[in-house]
C-alpha cells in the first residue's frame, strides 16, 4: 500500500469483496422492500446547510460534523449527513404524506475516523410516514428482523427507550440540569461543554468512565413520561414480547439527533463494540411540522451499511458462497483468433467470470491467469478455431480436455454444479 495514493482521512477505497457485499446487501434490501411495499426514493446528496442546522444545535452531527461549504452562487450547502431530514424535504416538495419509503446511499460526517466510523458511509434509511399508531413502530421491528435474517445477521441486541413528548422532555431536562449542576466539577470537559450548551439530554451519551458514574445515578426519563407516552411504550413492549422479538430497555438511550419523540431504539452487534450501533432510529412526529410542513407523524430507522458489511465479512460461509464463481482466462494466440475468442466469451459470459487476455506473450498471459488463481484457461489457436472446439486446462490439477463449441455451455453448467 502506498501512502501517496491513500484516500482522504476517514474515506476508504472499497475492496472488490466489500463492493460485492455492498451490492449483495442492496439486492437483498430491494427484494424485501418490494415485498413490504416500501418505495425507494433518491434525494440529492447536496442540500442547503440551513436544512440540517434546523435539526438542533445540540447534536454533534449538526454542530461539528457537517461537510458544508459555500457554492459559487454564494449559497451555503452541505453534503447530507443523514437521509431523514432531506427525505422530509422531498416529501413536503412532492406533497406526499403517507406510506413507507427508503433511501439507500452515501452520507457524509466529519467524524473522528475509527473502526466502523467513516467520513463517507452508506445508510439505508427507512421512513414510515402518515401514522402515529404504535403498530407502525412494530412493523419496523418486523422488517428489521426479516432483513437482518435475510442477510444472515442474527446475534444482535436491541435496546429501546421512550423519551416521551416534547413537554415530558422539557421537565426531564430541567431535572437533569439540576442534577448535573451538582456534579459538574467532577465531569469531563466534553460533558461540561454540553452543559454550557444546555444539551442536558446529550450528556447521557458520554462514554467517559468518570461521567458514567454520575450518568448511571441520574434521574431516568421513564419517570417523566406522560400517561399517553407511557401507555404507548407499554403497548410496544407487549407486542414485541408477543412477537418474540427480544429487547433490553435502556432508560439512558437518547440518540444523537434532536428530532425524536417517544420510541427510540438501537441495535448493537458484538463485532462492532458498544459505541458503534448497527442501526438506530425512532419516532419523529413533529419534524414535518417544525420545518414548515403539515402535521405528519413518522417513525424510521437508519442502518449503517459499512457496519453490516463489517459483520458480514466474518461470515465465512457467505463469503465462500459469493466467491463460488468459476474464473476463466481466454488466451487467443494470434489476431486471427480474436473473434473466435469473443464468440466463446458470448457463449459463456453468463456462466463463468471471463478475462480475455490479448496483450503480452502467451507465457506472460498464463502467468497472469496463475497469479489471479483462475480455475480454467483456454489457449485458442488456429487448430481450435478450424475444428470449432477448445482445449480447457484445469489449473487446479493441470489436466486438459477438448470440448466442442456446441458442448461448451453444457460443460460449464456441469462444472458449476460439481
Ligand atoms: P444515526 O444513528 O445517526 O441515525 O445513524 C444511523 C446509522 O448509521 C448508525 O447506527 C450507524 O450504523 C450508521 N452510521 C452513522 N454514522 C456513521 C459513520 N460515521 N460511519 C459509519 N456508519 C455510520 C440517523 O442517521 C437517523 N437519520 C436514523 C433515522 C431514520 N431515524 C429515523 N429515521
Amino acid at each position: 500500500m502506498s501512502k501517496k495514493h491513500a484516500p482522504l482521512r476517514g474515506f476508504k477505497y472499497y475492496t472488490a469483496l466489500e463492493s460485492q457485499l455492498l451490492h449483495w446487501v442492496r439486492q437483498k434490501f430491494n427484494q424485501l422492500a418490494e415485498a413490504y411495499n416500501i418505495k425507494i426514493v433518491n434525494p440529492p446528496l447536496l442540500a442547503k446547510t440551513s436544512i440540517f442546522q434546523s435539526l438542533g444545535e445540540a447534536s454533534d452531527v449538526v454542530k461539528k460534523e457537517l461537510y458544508s461549504f459555500t457554492q459559487r452562487d454564494g449559497e451555503e450547502v452541505c453534503l447530507i449527513p443523514e437521509y431523514t431530514r432531506i427525505f422530509v424535504e422531498q416529501m413536503c416538495y412532492e406533497n406526499t404524506f403517507h406510506g413507507t419509503f427508503a433511501c439507500f446511499g452515501p452520507c457524509f460526517r466529519y467524524e473522528r475516523p475509527q473502526l466502523g466510523r467513516y467520513r463517507s458511509f452508506n445508510q439505508i434509511s427507512i421512513e414510515s410516514i402518515g401514522s402515529n399508531h404504535y403498530m407502525k413502530d412494530i412493523e419496523l421491528f418486523c422488517f428489521l428482523r426479516d432483513f437482518l435474517s435475510a442477510i444472515g445477521i442474527t446475534d444482535y441486541k436491541i435496546q429501546i427507550n421512550s423519551i416521551g413528548t416534547l413537554d415530558d422532555r422539557k421537565k426531564y431536562e430541567q431535572t437533569l440540569k439540576e442534577y448535573f449542576s451538582k456534579h459538574l466539577h467532577k465531569l469531563s470537559d466534553n460533558s461540561k461543554a454540553k452543559f454550557e450548551k444546555k444539551a442536558f439530554l446529550r450528556m447521557l451519551d458520554s462514554k467517559d468512565e468518570e461521567d458514567l458514574i454520575y450518568i448511571n445515578k441520574a434521574p431516568k426519563i421513564t419517570d417523566f413520561l406522560c400517561d399517553e407516552s407511557m401507555q404507548t411504550f407499554h403497548r410496544i413492549k407487549m407486542k414485541l414480547n408477543e412477537l418474540n422479538i427480544q429487547f433490553e430497555e435502556n432508560p439512558l438511550l437518547v440518540r444523537g439527533l434532536d428530532y425524536y419523540n417517544d420510541l427510540v431504539f438501537e441495535y448493537n452487534h458484538m463485532n462492532l463494540g458498544s459505541q458503534n450501533a448497527l442501526l438506530g432510529g425512532g419516532r419523529y412526529d413533529s419534524l414535518f411540522k417544525s420545518v414548515g410542513g403539515p402535521d405528519v407523524a413518522a417513525v424510521g430507522v437508519g442502518i449503517g451499511v459499512e457496519r453490516l458489511i463489517h459483520v458480514l465479512e466474518k461470515n465465512e460461509k457467505l463469503i465462500d458462497r459469493l466467491n463460488q464463481k468459476i474464473h476463466l482466462g481466454i488466451i487467443p494466440i494470434e489476431e486471427t483468433e480474436y473473434l473466435y475468442a469473443l464468440e466463446i466469451f458470448e457463449l459463456l459470459k453468463n456462466k463463468v467470470c471471463i478475462d480475455v487476455l490479448y496483450d503480452k506473450t502467451v507465457s506472460q498471459r498464463l502467468k497472469i491467469c496463475n497469479k489471479n488463481m483462475y480455475e480454467y484457461v483456454m489457449l485458442i489457436g488456429e487448430t481450435e478455431r478450424l475444428n470449432q472446439n477448445v482445449v480447457i486446462k484445469d489449473m487446479r490439477n493441470s489436466t486438459s480436455i477438448t470440448v466442442s463449441l456446441t458442448e461448451l455451455s453444457n460443460y460449464f453448467n456441469n462444472e458449476k454444479n460439481r
